[in-house]
């Protein structure tokens, strides 16, 4: 990554409430691509090799710092707690005793722009290298500028002063180049220069913009152009969607470029930092999610919801199957409509078929439950298969057991196994059978009631029910009693 000849440090101004969010949540909390807000501009900064990172929190603080020391493990972040919300100049002034002994360029971004691409902030730390400048800022050109920064510029086209929309006159509104709300500026300068700032204007807020004016007396303030779509900033539930969307645009983009097929971008979802193998399919409305990692050529249905799966190569996912923190072996099928829960873990060329749930499940190298069963805290040896309709009682309403059922066996169908219990290798469990015992190897367990047949029986019954109706008594005729009914 490309650095500066003095080592670059960050500042991230998270500290606002986002009023406009009609929240009970801060601004920056709010997620997109699984990710909060102010995770983007922190990770940007990181990327462009900053070091420190401080984070200003105000709002919130202790989940803000929370949700970002998570999502960012080891990363070189301090945190600086601006108490009272008193202006951008005063935010960054917050930042000032964890940025002490650093005197090398300072980048300042905003948490509510999640789209600045590290380029671009890249490209704002060199301009101001190259030029020896205290200040470099980001400016971009807006038909509709209501709402920013308006930068004002002197007669020689050098940038003179940055107005706020509520101190300008009309002309200034009318101007177009507005302030983007990234910076970069020399330590000294900037501790010299936001000590000048003071709150002077409409709102009765410390304005870091003054810092352009004040640099411009000196030697002067880079303006350097960035492109309007990554300097937005999210200030409302709708900004917040549309700048989701675009982190997803880029992420399917990516993904594409590395191989993998997405047969309709505009029907996928996909949180950041997930990884896809190439040459696996993606078919339309599946949404991977959280640490979801996915393989090489696997196939991914329709409706399909990974939350922190890891997919070895070649796995089929039917539609509409739901996958959460378990891990799926090579060349598994799952699915149509199957459920794998938290701690399944489903070998290589197992089969779990539609309206088959599992949870805390292990299924070794290929074993089978192909339908409508329930499958928890199991262990289900290679091989074997677990016929339709099979459930593991794994609950006695206090505690949970396990179930085993060994390598090669047979659960017929409609079964019921009351754990804790445990099906023999090979071992055979009939049809309809509820298990409360363990079945030894190779054995046959059969654990229902044995059939009756009564042979002649319907022609007895319709022969009774004549002579009943062809009496004459009180009541009306077919009302005697059937000695037994179908359900149904
Ligand atoms: C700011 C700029 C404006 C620019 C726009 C670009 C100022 C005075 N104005 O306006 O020129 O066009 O950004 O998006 O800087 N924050 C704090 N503490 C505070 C105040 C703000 O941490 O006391 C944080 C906010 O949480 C936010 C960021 O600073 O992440 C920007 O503040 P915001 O109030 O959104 O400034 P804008 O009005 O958008
Ligand atoms: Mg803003």
């Amino acid at each position: 990554m490309a650095r500066s000849r003095t080592p670059l440090a960050a500042v991230v101004l998270a500290a606002g409430k986002g009023t406009r969010m009609k929240s009970r949540t801060a601004k920056v909390l709010h997620e997109a691509g699984g990710r909060p807000l102010a995770w983007y501009a922190v990770k940007r900064a990181l990327d462009a090799g900053a070091s420190p990172v401080v984070v200003v929190v105000g709002h919130q603080a202790e989940a803000v710092e929370a949700a970002l020391v998570a999502s960012l493990p080891g990363a070189p972040l301090r945190f600086a707690v601006q108490e009272t919300q008193l202006g951008t100049a005063h935010a960054v002034l917050a930042a000032r005793r964890a940025l002490r002994g650093h005197d090398g360029p300072v980048a300042i971004l905003s948490g509510d722009v999640p789209l600045l691409e590290t380029a671009t902030l890249l490209n704002v730390v060199k301009a101001r290298a190259r030029a020896r400048a205290p200040l470099a800022f980001a400016t971009m050109a807006l038909d509709a500028p209501r709402g920013y920064g308006r930068v004002v510029r002197d007669a020689g086209g050098r940038p003179a002063r940055i107005v706020e929309e509520r101190d300008a006159t009309d002309a200034e509104k009318a101007i177009c180049e507005v302030n983007a709300g990234l910076y970069c500026a020399d330590a000294t300068f900037l501790w010299k220069g936001l000590a000048k700032v003071d709150a002077d204007n409409a709102q009765e807020e410390f304005y870091l913009t003054d810092l352009v004016a004040i640099a411009a007396r000196r030697d002067g303030a880079v303006a350097v152009d960035v492109p309007p779509e990554e300097a937005s900033g999210v200030n409302d539930r709708e900004e917040l969607a549309r700048a989701a969307k675009v982190l997803l645009r880029r992420r399917a983009r990516a993904l594409m470029r590395a191989g993998v097929t997405i047969e309709d971008p505009e029907r996928f979802d996909c949180d950041e930092g997930v990884e896809v193998g190439p040459d696996t399919i993606v078919e339309p409305g599946a949404r991977l999610l959280g640490r979801t990692r996915v393989g090489a050529a696997c196939h991914i249905g329709a409706g399909v919801i990974l939350r922190d799966a890891v997919l070895a190569p070649r796995v089929t996912v039917r539609p509409y199957t739901v996958v959460e923190e378990a891990t799926i072996g090579a060349r598994a099928i799952l699915g149509p409509f199957s459920r794998v829960r938290p701690g399944s873990e489903i070998g290589e060329e197992a089969h779990v078929g539609n309206f088959v749930e599992t949870k805390k499940t292990v299924l070794g190298k290929g074993a089978k439950a192909n339908h409508l069963a329930y499958l928890g805290d199991a262990f289900v040896g290679a091989g074997a298969n677990v016929g339709a309709g099979t459930i593991t009682c794994n609950y006695d309403g206090e505690r949970k057991h396990p179930t085993r059922i060994g390598a090669g066996a047979f659960v017929g169908s409609d079964s019921i196994l009351v754990a804790p219990v445990e099906i023999g290798d090979r071992a055979y469990v009939a049809a309809g059978s509820v298990i409360t015992e363990a079945v030894p190897a190779g054995a046959l367990a059969l654990g229902r009631a044995r059939q009756v047949t009564k042979e002649g029986w319907v022609d007895r019954r319709n022969a009774e029910r004549a002579k009943r109706a062809s009496r004459p008594g009180p009541g009306a005729p077919g009302q005697g009693r059937a000695p037994a009914r179908q359900a149904g």
